[in-house]
């Protein structure tokens, strides 16, 4: 696994959230994309080789909504990337992790993506990254 690509921020107000991040962060979003796969809305935001991802729910059933419903706003995954997302699955489920997918899943902003269980991470929502290039 390589850096972290991104953190992945369940927030209940995309609109004011995007706001927030813009004078926290001092810079405008980059981009704004749907993810239908998770009934979502995300934008981006630059931090040096890294990435703030802000996932606004786009229906009730979302899995932010869920999200938000049983923690509150707040940190929903951190996304490392990785050059073969395949073979990190591979590498993980050998190694006893579980992998919430068979196969990797088209996620947002361009990238090919898997998520490993948080309970084997203590507590944290791992997601796999490979840019699609
Ligand atoms: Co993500």
């Amino acid at each position: 696994m390589k850096h972290i690509n991104h953190i992945g921020i369940a927030v209940a107000d995309l609109e004011d959230a995007i706001d927030t991040y813009e004078r926290l962060l001092g810079r405008e979003c980059y981009k704004r994309e749907r993810v239908d796969q998770q009934q979502a809305a995300a934008a981006f935001f630059r931090a040096g080789e890294s990435k703030v991802e802000l996932l606004g729910a786009t229906s009730a059933d979302s899995v932010i909504a869920k999200f938000i419903d049983r923690k509150g706003e707040g940190v929903h995954h951190i996304a490392f990337e990785v050059d073969d997302i395949r073979a990190e699955m591979d590498r993980l489920r050998t190694d006893g992790f579980t992998i919430l997918s068979e196969e990797p899943g088209r996620g947002a902003d361009n990238k090919l993506v898997a998520f490993v269980h948080p309970r084997d991470n203590h507590g944290v929502l791992v997601e796999l990254c490979q840019p699609i290039t």
